[in-house]
């Protein structure tokens, strides 16, 4: 099975290259995939599988039945959206669409499932069970298009009793996947800050109530919710990376307004630093005469593996890809909305690596310049499947 998976992944290499270059050119940003969702229906549909469209508006749901179809299902998922990014490659598949860019590969984790969906079909006789594949919107933006899936009812009729998902890893090379068991991803909030005071003449702050100043105070402060109301155990960040500030050297505004980031591995914690922030903020705010509007709105939550499925996913990939190519992977605080499937389905969210030093292939995801080493297309469609034809086949 392992060598007919390698030859079809050979064989489907060039067309799976061919689609990720359409998409590339022809990005469309979060819920906004209509023209993707029809490509993707286009070449199910030419290998002889018919998706239910309109799957959370822009989603597509496709099922592949082996033999003995209710025996198990596992799902398998790839996000389509695109980034407002530049792009600044010179390649022929360039976007076509000014300030849109398929800047997080998103365009590689679709071309890769069809390609997946290929051999999988191919080969439906001889394994056992049902295969779900998911192509899904909005992963960039909240609230996230796996939850707008899920509410739609992805995770049901059938049900999956396991969910896989790839993402590229410009850190990693081509030719290497990396897993990790257990917590791997964190939770992502953002967070929008006003602080009122008032504004006045820089000469004379007696007449004024500075919120530059207060504003100085609060993000001192809130870093202590990292350094000292945080357990040591559990990774936070705390990050403000927008700060508006409109008054002149010699004017004190009436406002100022931040933006940030909480992240955090802990849903509990979560919770708590949320208030902790808040009330830390607004009494700081009081106490120096201004006031502070402090609102978070909740993202992601933490991404967490399952620690067996992902076990024998890595195994698998070992016998596909030999020992010395599969690597462990450490805590990232970057955000992803498959956390919403790992909720409730035993799932694995796995890395594939799309590096190319020697051919100048470094870039970072969501950079003007990110691209792949494309080598790693065949790679990720053919992994895929027999990672799904093992897990369907282990009881
Ligand atoms: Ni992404």
């Amino acid at each position: 099975m392992l060598s007919e998976i390698k030859k079809l992944a050979k064989q489907y290499a060039t067309s799976i290259i061919a689609n990720r270059r359409h998409l590339h050119a022809n990005p469309e940003l979060s819920y906004e995939e209509y023209e993707t969702a029809k490509f993707v229906a286009q070449k199910l549909k030419e290998i002889g599988i018919t998706p239910t469209e309109g799957v959370a508006k822009t989603g597509l749901i496709a099922i592949i039945e082996g033999k003995n179809p209710t025996s198990k299902v596992v799902a398998l998922r790839a996000d389509m959206d695109a980034l407002p990014i530049f792009e600044k490659n010179n390649v022929p598949y360039k976007s076509t669409k000014e300030g849109v860019m398929h800047a997080c590969g998103h365009d590689v984790h679709t071309a890769s499932l069809l390609g997946t969906a290929a051999i999988l079909q191919q080969l439906k006789n001889t394994f056992e069970g049902t295969v779900k594949l998911i192509f899904q919107p909005g992963e960039e933006k909240i609230p996230g298009g796996a939850s707008l899936m899920i509410k739609d009812g992805v995770l049901e009729n059938p049900k999956p009793n396991n969910i896989l998902g790839q993402h590229v890893m410009p850190l990693l090379p081509v030719g290497k996947i990396g897993f990790r068991e257990g917590m791997y991803m964190a939770s992502a909030d953002e967070i929008y800050v006003t602080i009122t005071g008032k504004g006045g003449h820089g000469a004379m702050p007696e007449f004024c109530i500075d919120p530059v100043v207060i504003m100085a105070h609060i993000i001192t402060a809130l870093q202590q919710i990292v350094s000292r109301h945080a357990s040591p155990k559990i990774p936070s960040v705390l990050t403000f990376g927008k700060v508006l500030a409109q008054g002149a050297t010699n004017i004190i505004p009436n406002e100022v307004y931040l933006e940030g980031t909480f992240r955090t591995l802990d849903e509990d914690w979560r919770t708590q630093a949320h208030i902790k922030m808040k009330k830390m903020a607004e009494g700081i705010a009081e106490a120096m005469g201004g006031h502070c509007d402090f609102d978070i709105r909740r993202g992601y939550p933490h991404l967490k593996n399952h620690p067996e499925t992902t076990l024998k996913a890595k195994n698998a990939a070992i016998a596909y890809m030999g020992e010395e190519n599969v690597v462990d992977l450490d805590i990232w605080m970057a955000a992803e909305d498959f956390a919403y499937y790992t909720q409730t389905v035993d799932a694995c969210f796995y890395r594939l690596g799309t590096r190319n030093e020697e051919k100048g292939i470094i870039s970072g995801v969501h950079t003007p310049t990110f691209d792949i080493d494309e080598n790693a297309l065949e790679i990720g469609a053919g992994l895929m499947a027999w990672l799904a034809i093992s897990e369907l086949e282990a009881k």
